[in-house]
């Protein structure tokens, strides 16, 4: 522990409600059918009347694009495709005009395998230091014909790729947890630490606010890479059970980078620079060891955007998480959309055992009713955005987005699609491209109509011009959502719940200084009776008696 990192009450990053823009599917302004830097620009505007406080970029590093970006060949450049350096200076200057603050994604588990250090690697001799950045390994079998171990890779198939020698002879295996084109860093190697160490300050000193750390729970691996359990149980047994997830090592990582950070901080200025994790790690316990106060300062809460809408689950969630990160003093950190799952908007329309999907929705599935589904979209956003905590939003949720299910084989770019022989579809369904305006090409995406995935019809409807300034459209539901949390400064609260019933989810956020609020959301069939009070925002009309219906949630000022 480091003595000198006070908890910061006050930081703004601790009831902070951040948007992440994908870049390649936000805004275009070249017209090339991608998102790019210049386009996100010219978009803030409608962040800053949509009232959130920071902004986290996807990957828009010079990449192959074999991952859309998160397979980066240069750590300290913009792809072309994204635009320049200058771009990004620009961008961040008009987001901190704005008082928006700006994220930026690390990925430090692997590099693309077209980065010089991986080229380096492949024409260098086994055990050279050249590969001792990554990790290779002779394979197992009479003739390192077998991988080195059983693992697999998270998008489907081995973990392993085997190479060629220079005489054409097959040679020593890499390992890549994701795609063969995205090697896995050695970790161990001081080299590789130093090297992060560098590419972080890189960013600060380009005067960025934070930044979401990729795979955070994956830089480190078991030592002697023995095999994975058989019998484990995704589902319910401890992450760290397994050899390439959640090892203690990783947190001397995030020490160090925590001090990092530190450095960039300004007495008497509520300019902390963050770390946010993106670790898929059970139980709640093990995920909070990553905000411990000389860790980072938040991981997104996946139990949370995992779990099943029923009013038992939610608050069974709810609770455990609050009481995890509160043992270690920090906030926690909900969310319930990203770019590698399906939008809530569609997810929560599955019958309850299926809303713990995550995985690619496509034609040959059941598909959704999407009338329910963002009835409990606009539901769960608004028990979200009252919890105590800082909260994640994705691109296009304020509008209400659905999934795209029905995305056509031959448009599918994920991966993830073609390394399970399509068994799972893939992520693209939740990334493309977004609505602006509904008269126009594409949407208002590109000016040329172009755009990289095929977009639904319905997002024509969703576009903002459509909702603009019209009562009960989800856009204006999030503005009031956002502002009213503001006004109360929920994210600073204590949750208090309430029984109300059995097919009701209730609870009471209180910030000192300011009026208490209660949240009610009706989970059954039957409508629901209001205490008296002042309704600050319901998340759908309420009936002509003045009732809660079904898959609603409302927030009261009791009295
Ligand atoms: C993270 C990213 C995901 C990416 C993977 C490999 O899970 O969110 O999009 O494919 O890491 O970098
Ligand atoms: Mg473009």
């Amino acid at each position: 522990m480091v003595d000198s990192i006070e908890p910061q009450t006050e930081a703004w990053w601790r009831d902070a409600v951040i948007y992440q823009v994908y870049p390649r599917s936000w805004a275009d302004s070249d017209g090339d059918g991608i998102g790019d830097l210049p386009g996100i620009t010219s978009h803030l505007d409608h962040l800053v009347d949509l009232g959130v406080d920071a902004v986290w970029l996807s990957p828009f590093y010079t990449s192959p694009q074999n991952d859309a970006g998160y397979d980066v060949a240069d750590y300290r450049d913009v792809d072309p495709l994204f635009g320049t350096l200058a771009d990004f200076d620009a961008l961040v200057d008009r987001a901190h005009e704005l008082g928006l603050r700006v994220i930026v994604d690390l990925v430090p588990n692997h590099s693309s395998s077209e980065h010089p250090w991986f080229r380096a690697a492949l024409a260098a001799e086994p055990g050279s230091p050249e590969r001792a950045r990554y990790i290779f390994r002779d394979g197992r079998g009479e003739n390192g014909e077998l991988p080195p171990n059983n693992w697999q890779s998270n998008f489907g198939g081995p973990a392993w790729t085997r190479t060629t020698n220079p005489d054409g002879s097959p040679g020593q295996w890499y390992l890549h947890l994701f795609d063969e084109t995205q090697p896995d860093f050695d970790w161990t190697n001081p080299e590789v630490q130093e090297e992060f160490r560098r590419i972080l300050r890189f960013w600060l000193d380009r005067g960025v606010d934070g930044f979401r750390i990729d795979v955070a729970h994956g830089l480190h691996k078991a030592e002697g890479l023995p095999d994975a359990p058989e019998d484990y149980d995704l589902a319910v047994d401890p992450t760290g059970l397994q050899p390439m997830w959640d090892k203690p090592a990783v947190h001397e990582v995030y020490r160090d980078w925590r001090r990092i950070v530190e450095e960039y901080r300004v007495e008497g200025e509520d300019a902390d620079r963050i770390l946010v994790a993106e670790a898929w790690v059970i139980p709640d316990e093990a995920l909070a060891k990553y905000v411990r106060p000389d860790e980072l300062h938040q991981s997104f809460n996946f139990g949370y955007l995992m779990t099943p809408w029923t009013p038992h689950a939610q608050r069974d969630a709810i609770t455990r998480a609050l009481a995890a990160t509160a043992a270690v003093g920090a906030p926690q950190t909900w969310v319930l959309s990203n770019h590698d799952v399906p939008r809530h908007a569609t997810r929560l329309a599955y019958d309850i055992d299926r809303a713990t999907r995550v995985r690619g929705i496509g034609p040959d599935d059941p598909q959704p009713d999407p009338v329910l589904g963002l009835r409990r979209a606009r539901a769960a956003t608004a028990v979200m955005l009252a919890l105590p905590g800082s909260a994640y939003l994705y691109q296009g949720e304020e509008l209400g987005l659905p999934e795209h299910t029905t995305l056509p084989p031959e448009a599918r770019q994920d991966p993830t699609f073609v390394r399970t022989g399509g068994e799972d579809v893939g992520r693209d369904g939740c990334r493309v491209p977004v609505p602006w305006h509904a008269d126009k090409p594409a949407f208002g995406f590109s000016p040329t109509g172009r755009s990289w995935l095929p977009q639904p019809e319905v997002y024509g409807d969703l576009a903002p011009n459509r909702q603009d300034g019209v009562a009960g459209s989800t856009l204006e539901l999030y503005r009031t959502l956002l502002a009213t949390r503001r006004h109360y400064r929920l994210g600073r609260g204590e949750l208090t719940w309430h029984d109300l019933g059995e097919d009701v989810l209730a609870f009471t956020v209180a910030c000192p200084g300011h009026r208490r609020v209660q949240v009610i959301t009706n989970f059954g069939a039957e409508p629901v009776e209001l205490p008296h009070g002042q309704i600050l925002v319901a998340s759908d009309a309420l009936d002509e008696h003045h009732r809660l219906g079904t898959d609603t949630t409302v927030w009261v000022v009791p009295g």
